[in-house]
């Protein structure tokens, strides 16, 4: 009877070890799964999915992918899946770039992309160009001759080193001979910010700064033991509010996976340390 059960806990714990290497092993990350947590890129998300090239993508192991959000992929979705496919194929760049190796690229690189590796691709259309700017600005565009740099890199969304990396650029970038180009979204329309009047319009925001008046016995000087200077003006209530209103949010990102990527990020920069210490 004992050893009955203690033989069949044997099987038990032989079957998990079994299932948790395999899990492991067979599916290091899920790009579908690390999009989900970002609402504004689920669009971009879908057409992976609709072209399959998700499976793709999660068969890599140093992948880097060009995302754009739903406002910028409009442009895409009334193409032929095969289109798509081919244009967004090269949004997905064989090797692994996060903030920390874009900003030690040279000037201008040129990238190569998953349509490459399709055996379809002409002249430059498996490549793109990443072009470094002054203050961390980066634009991307096809390798293509004349290609215009039409993507601007807007932040990094994901990074898990030195494996994958998600990072979000304006807009989609099609390389010529695959398809119509997306032309960037237009500016907002240009309202002209409303005349400031002095002081009359402090009554109508009650979000913002706490109203002077009644605040005028804190602040009056016989509250406070230092004396007034010698030219001080009639006391101009204190136009600094005590609690200044709370900062907007960010509302796109759920906070945690930015807290696990800022793990990832301090750990691959203590790797690239180790790294570029073992090569001095
Ligand atoms: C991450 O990349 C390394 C080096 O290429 C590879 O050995 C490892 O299997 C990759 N991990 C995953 C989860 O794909
Ligand atoms: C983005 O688009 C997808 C469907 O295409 C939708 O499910 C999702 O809610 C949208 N996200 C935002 C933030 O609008
Ligand atoms: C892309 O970059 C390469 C080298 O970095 C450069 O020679 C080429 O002219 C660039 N092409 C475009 C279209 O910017
Ligand atoms: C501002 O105050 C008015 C009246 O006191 C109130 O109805 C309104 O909800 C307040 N608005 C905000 C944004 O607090």
């Amino acid at each position: 009877m004992e050893l009955k059960a203690s033989s069949s806990l044997v099987v038990l714990t032989a079957l998990v070890l079994l299932f948790s290497s395999s899990s492991v092993s067979v599916n290091g990350f899920d790009i579908i799964k690390i999009l989900s947590n970002h609402p504004n890129l689920l669009a971009f998300s879908d057409l992976l999915s609709q072209t399959k090239l998700n499976e793709a993508i999660n068969k890599r192991k140093t992948i880097t992918v060009l995302a754009v959000d739903n406002s910028s992929i409009g442009g895409l979705n009334d193409r032929p899946v095969d289109e798509i496919k081919n244009i967004l194929s090269v949004h997905v760049i064989l090797d692994y770039y996060d903030m920390n190796k874009l900003k030690k690229l040279p000037k201008t690189s040129s990238w190569t992309t998953m349509f490459q590796s399709t055996g379809n691709a002409n002249d430059k259309q498996g490549y793109i160009n990443c072009t470094r700017l002054p203050g961390e600005q980066f634009v991307f565009g096809s390798s293509v001759k004349n290609s215009p740099p039409v993507a601007k890199f807007v932040k990094s969304v994901f990074s898990q080193p030195f494996n994958i990396s998600v990072l979000q650029v304006s807009q989609p970038i099609v390389a010529p001979g695959l398809g119509d180009v997306i032309l960037p979204p237009p500016p907002p329309p240009y309202t002209p910010p409303p005349a400031m009047p002095p002081k009359a319009s402090r009554k109508k925001s009650n979000a913002s700064a706490p109203v002077a008046e009644g605040d005028d016995d804190e602040f009056a000087p016989s509250d406070s033991p230092i004396e007034a200077p010698i030219e001080a003006p009639a006391p101009e209530p204190v136009e600094a509010p005590a609690q200044s209103p709370p900062e907007p949010k960010d509302e796109a990102e759920a906070p945690a996976p930015s807290s696990a990527s800022r793990l990832y990020l301090a750990s691959g920069v203590a790797l690239a340390g180790f790294t570029a210490m073992a090569f001095i």
